[in-house]
């Protein structure tokens, strides 16, 4: 069979089977003539085809959009399988021992390939990884149809693996010709991939199995960068599926990193704000969020919420209108390793890290008096984050500074500084340019200020920020003030402080929120119209009050 060339007409129906003896046959015909059979085991659905026939195999690429340089798994009934079809050149003990103690089961062994082993199934490596599954349906058709089966799991290369035969059938319909359907599986995550062919076996994808279980059964081993970072672009990878954006819905993942009620404040001030979020949280708190919630199931059960993740992910697109999931950060130890180590993937390494304070927002029109107040606060004991600073640090870095060149032209120094005056000569002269300039900086300048106010002593963390709102920083806030003033004295002030003339004022007043804005989106306003006295005694009523909890 294998390498012959074939053709094949386009697949209309895919054959719905279940997992009863007869079906199991039916599939196991399929696969011994070519084709493609999505199996339940007992981590996710795989997409399998005869190892050993590499025409089989490619196919298994087409029907998913795989990348060909990603190699796939080799299914097996039994142990002896691997010696007797010689998938290996030599069985190494460590493979051996790790064999005895999790198969089957949701561990994949990466030892030297042998020989018989296609080019498409190992994608140009001299390695093949090898897993003997648990699952009832995956061996009767392991067995039934006589040769090994390379299986990737069954769904479009980048979406979320399938847990149901419907996933599946979602993905794969009219591209594959059957689909057995074994309910929903168990552990919800694909196995654990660990390679002996190094010298200490190193962990490539975490699972269930977890390092702690397989360090006691073959000693220490390793765990790849990969696993947790994102790599560079010169790095190469150890599992080339590793380098992949994966498990990603059409909304966009944030992964949130806080304690937990900071974590649903946080989503539903977003909610509030802009109407198209969701949260991936944990069952305790899905009375406490008002946006639309998908559950992972209960916060310490971490086995639950592994076989809650992917079915979560596809229902994440199912609620209208959700533009942005935001995840509630799982630990990285144990089961936890292989939930974030998805979970990292599907939000493509985005993580927002809450700071653990009380952060309140200080805005308000230019003029009004907003730094008086931030020193009086500082001076009564908040730490303080100035937004200038932030964002002055924000401009210097290479990223930024890339991003406005390619924006606005060469606004750069000699000496590779940012020129700051052509930049606000650029971003002043129209709206569009100030949106541009706002679009790239803003969301830099609101990490640095996060950054900031985690190392910042205080427990309580002022933003000082003129563009709270504009540059979204409100969300982060748990409270916010807003300092205002009549025109007048807003006016008198700047033309003193800033030296400029009454019409440039005026101009840049003009840019800024009205009163009302202020009014509507604060939690509480310092009226700055009386006298420096009055302006203390209000401050550290305020500050009282937020400091001792009643506010
Ligand atoms: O639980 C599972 O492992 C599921 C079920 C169907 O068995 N299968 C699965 O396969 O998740 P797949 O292809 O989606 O993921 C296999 C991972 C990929 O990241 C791939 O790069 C890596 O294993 N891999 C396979 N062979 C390898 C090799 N020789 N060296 C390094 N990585 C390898
Ligand atoms: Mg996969």
């Amino acid at each position: 069979m294998g390498g012959q060339a074939r053709t094949r007409i386009v697949i209309m129906n895919t054959l719905h089977l279940t997992d009863s003896q007869q079906d199991i046959k039916t599939a196991a015909a399929v696969i011994r003539d070519g084709g493609l059979v999505a199996m339940p085991t007992e981590t996710v659905y795989g997409l399998a085809a005869n190892a050993l026939d590499g025409a089989a195999v490619a196919r298994i690429f087409k029907a998913k959009g795989r990348p060909m340089d990603n190699p796939l798994i080799v299914h097996i009934a039994d142990i002896s399988d691997i010696e007797r079809l010689s998938l290996t050149a030599d069985l190494p003990e460590k493979a051996r021992l790790l064999a005895k103690a999790f198969w089957p089961g949701p561990l994949t062994i990466i030892m030297k390939k042998g020989a018989v082993i296609p080019d498409e199934v190992s994608a140009g490596l001299d390695t093949v990884a090898i897993r003997l599954p648990s699952h009832p349906a995956a061996r009767a058709l392991i067995t039934e149809s006589g040769c090994p089966l390379a299986a990737p799991s069954a769904n479009t290369s980048g979406k979320p693996s399938p847990t149901t035969a419907q996933h599946v059938i979602d993905d794969m319909e009219g591209k594959i010709e059957a689909v057995i359907d074994g309910g929903a599986c168990d552990v919800g995550v694909e196995s654990t991939v660990i390679t002996v062919a190094t010298d200490t076996p190193r962990i490539l994808r975490p699972g269930i199995v977890t390092r702690e279980e397989i360090e006691a059964v073959i000693g220490a081993v390793e765990v790849d960068r990969a696993v947790l970072n994102k790599l560079e672009n010169n790095e190469k990878a150890a599992s080339p599926g590793m380098k992949y954006k994966h498990y990603a819905p059409r909304a966009k993942v944030i992964l949130v990193r806080s304690a937990d009620k900071r974590y649903t404040d946080f989503v539903n001030r977003c909610y509030r704000r802009d109407g198209n979020c969701a949260a991936m949280c944990y069952a305790e708190d899905v009375d406490r969020i008002v946006a639309p919630t998908v559950s992972l199931g209960s916060k310490n059960d971490l086995k639950q919420q592994a076989q809650a993740l992917f079915d979560a992910l596809r229902a994440v697109d199912t609620i209208e209108g959700v533009e942005t999931v935001y995840a509630h950060c799982p630990t990285t130890q144990g089961v936890g390793m292989a939930l974030y180590n998805r979970l990292i993937r599907a939000a493509a390494f985005q993580v927002i890290d809450l700071p653990d304070k009380t952060i309140i927002g200080l805005s308000g029109p230019t003029g009004a008096g907003k730094s008086e107040v931030a020193e009086i606060l500082r001076n009564l004991g908040a730490g303080v984050v100035y937004a200038d600073l932030a964002a002055r640090k924000a401009v210097e870095e290479p990223e930024v500074k890339a991003a406005l060149c390619a924006a606005f032209g060469n606004v750069l120094n000699a000496d590779h500084s940012l020129n700051r005056s052509l930049v606000a000569r650029i971003a002043f002269g129209s709206k569009k340019n100030l949106k541009l300039l706002n679009s790239i900086t803003h969301p830099r300048i609101v990490e640095i200020m996060l950054e900031m106010a985690a190392d910042c002593k205080e427990d309580i963390v002022i933003f000082d920020a003129p563009q709270l709102f504009e540059a979204r920083a409100d969300v982060f806030c748990d409270k916010i003030i807003s300092v205002l003033s009549t025109r007048e004295k807003r006016l008198d002030r700047l033309v003193r402080r800033d030296n400029l003339r009454r019409e440039e004022v005026e101009l840049r007043m003009s840019a800024q929120y009205d009163d009302r804005f202020f009014i509507d989106h604060s939690d509480r306003i310092i009226d700055n119209n009386g006298t420096v006295e009055e302006l203390h005694a209000c401050v550290k009523e305020v500050y009282g009050r937020l400091t001792d909890g009643t506010e």
